[in-house]
């Protein structure tokens, strides 16, 4: 499966980093150090993420490049059209060709957030793996993670359950509860009719 290296809706593009370059790492490495207190509330990597080295090898090298190579993960750059400025993060992970699932996963800049920005990253993302062919979207939130649960139910996805204690949770210093969210192809289709 392949997806576009760019995907454009109203306010924002989001852009594949078809060639990343040191300079794109330092720009994002700025607005990850800025939002480092959130970020790693609900993620393990803004604390494995220290300079821009790492944001270049770990993250534009290694999640966007090879996995995107792969065809197992696509990672775009979320981008405000009119200001040109660097929003935040969304990707099509855990894309499972067999059985035309797959998982969005997503982040914002602390500046960036409250202007509904997401959901229309995810509208605009969800449309184009439906349209290439997938038919099942998950979305895993934190229980406790409030904003990422509105996300998933103001873009209509549907509460499967929670994996209860599923995972350690290092900064909150407990184990993880995780919502499981999904919306299907056929769902997509009536919302869009
Ligand atoms: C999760 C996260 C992306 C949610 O960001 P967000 O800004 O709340 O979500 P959206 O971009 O969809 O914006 C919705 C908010 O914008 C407001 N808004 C303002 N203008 C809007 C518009 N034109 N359209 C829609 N919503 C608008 C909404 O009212 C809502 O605010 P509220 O929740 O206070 O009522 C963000 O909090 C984040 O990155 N958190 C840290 C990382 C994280 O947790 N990632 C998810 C891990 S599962």
């Amino acid at each position: 499966m392949q997806l576009p290296k760019q995907i454009e809706s109203e306010r924002i593009v989001l852009k594949h980093p078809v060639k990343p370059t040191f300079k794109l790492a330092e720009e994002l490495y700025a607005i990850i150090d800025k939002s480092r207190n959130t970020l790693r509330e609900w993620f393990p990597w803004p604390d494995k993420t220290n300079s821009p080295e790492d944001e270049f090898s770990y993250y534009l090298m290694g999640f966007y490049q090879k996995r995107w190579d792969e065809g197992t993960a696509f990672g775009y750059i979320i981008f405000d059209k009119k200001t040109k400025r660097i929003l935040g993060n969304i990707n099509l992970c855990s894309v499972d060709e067999k059985n035309k699932s797959a998982e969005i996963g997503f982040w914002l800049s602390d500046e960036a957030t409250g202007h509904g920005y997401m959901q229309e990253a995810v509208h605009a993302l969800e449309s184009v793996a439906f349209a290439t062919g997938i038919n099942r979207i998950v979305i895993k939130n934190d229980t406790d993670n409030i904003r990422s649960v509105h996300v998933a139910k103001r873009c209509g996805y549907v509460l499967e359950g929670v994996m209860r204690q599923d995972a350690w949770d290092e900064f909150h210093g407990r184990f993880r509860n995780t919502n499981v969210w999904s919306k299907l192809k056929s769902e997509w289709e009536k919302e869009t009719k």
